[in-house]
């Protein structure tokens, strides 16, 4: 396995489980309005970060743009088909945030539900298929630059303060909504 595709399996991992308490918190009676909307707030701010901005841009800017160097087909094939779902994930994250503005607790825990089906079966396929093929064709030496990329990219759009804030609300989910 690859550097640079090693980097993004964890990233994975690490949004897996926010997913998984994320799903917690959308429990009925779970909490408070109030305080959901509190941990629906920071959750939309995780997505929106490390998610988006920084995982899915490692992959669009680097790893995608590198595939398709490499001749796997973009349109009709599987770098745009993630290009799609990366897409569908940004209109449901703007949907929870737009219920969020409106404190319409249903509407977030709908739209909540779509993307984590849409990730989870997103995940499963760049592990399963993409990742695959990437280490197939990108040689540990092309990865091994890749993944310096990744991590100037991370320093621009994360920084190691928000890093740090980004674990710690992490931390404070899985400990008020007691996930392992
Ligand atoms: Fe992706
Ligand atoms: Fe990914």
């Amino acid at each position: 396995m690859g550097k640079a595709t090693q980097d993004l399996r964890k990233e994975h991992e690490a949004i897996l489980y926010v997913l998984q308490i994320l799903e917690k918190m959308t429990e009925p009676d779970s909490r408070d309005t109030e305080s959901l909307l509190h941990y629906y707030g920071e959750v939309v701010y995780f997505l929106r970060i490390f998610a988006d901005k920084c995982h899915h841009g490692k992959e669009e800017n680097h790893l995608f743009k590198e595939l398709v160097n490499k001749g796997v087909p973009n349109e009709g094939g599987p770098v745009g088909v993630m290009l799609q779902e990366h897409a569908q994930g940004r209109e449901y994250i703007a949907q929870m945030s737009q219920s969020l503005d409106e404190k319409n607790i249903e509407g977030f825990n709908n739209a909540a539900a779509l993307y984590r089906d849409l990730l989870r079966r997103h995940i499963d396929k760049e592990n399963n298929v993409l990742f695959m093929m990437a280490d197939k064709v990108i040689d540990e030496q092309e990865q091994n630059l890749m993944f310096e990329q990744f991590e100037q990219h991370e320093e621009n759009v994360v920084g190691h303060g928000v890093h740090e804030k980004l674990h710690a609300m992490i931390d404070t989910w899985a400990e008020v909504f007691a996930v392992e």
